[in-house]
């Protein structure tokens, strides 16, 4: 007699059987709020043009501040690019590079200022990490040590965004997207200014310019005019689950910096 057991076995899923296209059926399975898998963590974002291509004078000051902070926060210190990924953006943009090219090689320039700052925290058990470590290892990382350096540039790269050929996705994104993730009590912005301000205080009317003390991701979005983060952070605020930007201009006391708050 033929076997007619059937032995298939079903693996229940509330998103079983639903294509994943359509928002009314996800949305009930995936819109909660994420947990918070890092809640008591602190992300800094140090401008790699501002600060890291500035040398000592702007550099070893920070570093000192991040010292003083050790003993009472834990630390993702992530890194901007600066003025050496501007320089390989012009050369590859020359060349007729594609985006997907240039991301990477902005990416590492980034990685280079994590290194000098990592180099320069080590007597205080600080080490730079790469990705994938930040991915998978970064409590076992700030178990060990109270802060880890990494590069503040996401990893699109060859799957960088086309339109604008230079990536828009650049280092504040990348390191918004990551406190984001990980459900950090604040991200802070540093920087050479303040804050925002209404106009770019280091233009040709800088003077007139006046520091926004107040603002929020709506307000940013509507924003007319040069900001000192990338455009594309100014999207991911509008649809983050934990870091809100109630407090962009609060100047923290990390630095000079915009800080970003849950
Ligand atoms: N509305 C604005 N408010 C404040 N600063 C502004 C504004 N618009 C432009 N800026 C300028 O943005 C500059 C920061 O530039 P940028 O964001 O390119 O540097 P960075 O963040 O150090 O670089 P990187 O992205 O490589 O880390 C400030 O020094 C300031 O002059
Ligand atoms: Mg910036």
């Amino acid at each position: 007699m033929a076997n007619t057991t059937n032995d298939i076995k079903h693996v229940t899923s509330p998103l079983a059987r639903q294509t994943l296209l359509d928002s009314q059926l996800t949305d009930p399975v995936a819109g909660k709020r994420p947990i918070r898998l890092l809640p008591w963590l602190q992300v800094v974002k140090i401008g790699g043009r501002s600060i890291m291509d500035r040398g000592r004078d702007a550099i070893l000051p920070i570093v000192d501040e991040i010292r003083k902070l050790l003993p009472e926060h834990r630390l993702l210190i992530l890194t901007g690019a600066g003025i050496r990924a501007r320089h390989v953006y012009g050369v590859g943009l020359d060349l007729g590079l594609p985006v997907g090219s240039l991301a990477p090689l902005a990416a590492s320039e980034a990685g280079q200022n994590g290194h000098i700052l990592g180099a320069l925290l080590a007597p205080d058990g600080v080490s730079y990490i790469e990705h994938p470590t930040i991915a998978s290892q970064l409590a076992i990382h700030l178990s060990a040590a109270r802060a880890v350096v990494g590069s503040a540039f996401p990893p699109y790269h060859h799957h960088e965004f086309t339109g604008p050929r230079i990536p828009i996705h650049r280092a504040d994104t990348g390191a918004f997207l990551l406190a984001d993730a990980l459900g950090a009590a604040g991200l802070t912005i540093v920087e050479d200014v303040d804050g925002v301000y209404d106009a770019d205080p280091n233009g040709p009317d800088g003077k007139k310019a006046e520091l926004l003390r107040e603002t929020n991701a709506a307000d940013l979005a509507k924003f007319k005019g040069t900001l000192p983060i990338d455009t594309a952070l100014v999207e991911v605020m509008a649809t983050a689950r934990h870091i809100e930007c109630h407090s962009a201009c609060k100047i923290d006391p990390v630095s000079r910096g915009i800080g970003v708050q849950n």
